[in-house]
């Protein structure tokens, strides 16, 4: 993972509907998640995490705590913090 870009905070947070992409951070990952949003358990829950940070919404979903779902998050990894 260390031949990956780095990417801004900024220029993830310009990355927050399915017509710009959606990406997310995990853990100092950026992910860019557009294809999966159509196949979220969840929804369109998913987007409101869009631009930013999975954490505080995995904190309230503890769903999310299973390593499946790192698994399905780790195909999407486009980058670093
Ligand atoms: C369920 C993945 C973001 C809300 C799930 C499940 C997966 C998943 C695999 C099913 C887990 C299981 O039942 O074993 C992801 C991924 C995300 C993401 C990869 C980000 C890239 C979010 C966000 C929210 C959210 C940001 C809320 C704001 C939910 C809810 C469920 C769920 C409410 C339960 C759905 C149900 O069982 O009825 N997610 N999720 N997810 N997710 Fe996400």
């Amino acid at each position: 993972s260390s031949s990956l870009p780095v990417f801004s905070q900024e220029e993830v947070s310009q990355h927050r509907s399915l017509s710009d992409g959606v990406w997310v951070t995990y853990r100092g990952g950026v992910y860019d998640i557009t294809d999966f949003v159509a196949m979220h358990p969840g929804g369109e829950k998913i987007l409101l995490a869009a631009g930013g940070a999975l954490e505080p919404f995995w904190a309230l979903y503890a769903v999310h705590n299973q390593e499946h779902v790192l698994e399905i998050l780790s195909e999407y990894k486009v980058g670093e913090l």
